[in-house]
């Protein structure tokens, strides 16, 4: 498995995923391929219920907690499967992290949230300084919190604990980070601070921003990829799909005429 960063290929590769509940006959997800390249923002948009959260959610095996639901295709991650048979999905979301729509600290330390990934693995105390102050840096929370790192996480903003759970997810070094609309519960100054740490992150990282904001596509995205009624309508650069899409269905969305 190639992990060297001289590999041009995809990071990750989408292949005909589908996704289906039981007793309900449409597919949540029908068929959808695309690759994801090094250092690039892809925004997944589309009206509510069209499946972008269960899409992130197929990306690094959380859709198995699931209860019910059936995922087909393929996911590769460096060219390796990650629902293959012998595949630990605890890895998987290291390398493919996840931050949720609301902040989801734990009544712990600033410190220890950022540590609780690498706790787990039993990383060396010097270890998880490092990394932690390193994860924080680029989360562009550090200067924030450097002299309070002992204090309870739940004592920050809102805006503060979204970056906290971005530096916990950067904490175990991962390549891949999906973030499920993140500034959805913040307010302006929040949500700013929040895009322009993406924007610094989409540098080292693959990231994958489901967004109801076409606005915040707009500012951050390389890409757009338009979901409707869980398929995959159409995805390009940002500029050609938000002010050219090819597809009827993706100008109504960017239009407003429909939710
Ligand atoms: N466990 C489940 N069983 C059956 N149907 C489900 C399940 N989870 C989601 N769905 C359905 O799948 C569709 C896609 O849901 P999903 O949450 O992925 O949409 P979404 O695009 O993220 O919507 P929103 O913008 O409102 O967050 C919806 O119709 C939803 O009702
Ligand atoms: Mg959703």
């Amino acid at each position: 498995m190639s992990g060297t960063g001289l590999d041009m290929g995809p990071v990750l590769s989408v292949r005909g995923v589908s996704v289906r509940a039981r007793k309900v006959e449409r597919p949540l997800l029908d068929q959808i391929s695309i690759d994801f390249a090094p250092r690039s923002l892809t925004a997944l948009v589309g009206p509510s219920g069209c499946g972008k959260s269960t899409f992130v959610r197929t990306l690094n095996r959380m859709v198995e907690l699931t209860p019910g639901l059936r995922v087909g295709g393929q996911v590769l991650y460096l060219g390796q499967d990650i629902y293959a048979r012998n595949v630990n999905p605890v890895l998987v979301r290291r390398r493919i992290g996840m931050v949720f729509q609301r902040p989801t600290v734990f009544p712990i330390s600033i410190f220890e949230n950022a540590a609780f990934g690498l706790r787990l693995v039993h990383e060396s105390n010097e270890e998880i300084d490092r990394a932690v102050a390193q994860a924080l840096q680029r989360s562009g929370l550090w200067e924030e919190v450097k002299d309070r790192l002992d204090e309870p996480a739940l004592s920050l903003s809102g805006g503060q604990q979204q970056r906290l759970c971005i530096a916990r997810a950067l904490a175990v070094r991962p390549k891949v980070i999906l973030l499920d609309e993140p500034t959805s519960a913040l307010d302006p100054a929040a949500t700013q601070r929040v895009e322009s740490t993406m924007e610094t992150l989409k540098e080292d990282f693959v990231l994958i921003l489901v967004t109801h904001n076409v606005g915040q596509a707009a500012r951050v995205a390389d890409r757009v990829a338009f979901l409707h009624s869980g398929r995959l309508i159409e995805v390009g650069p940002t500029a050609d799909i938000l002010e050219r899409p090819k597809e009827a269905l993706t100008e109504q969305f960017i239009t407003g005429r429909f939710t």
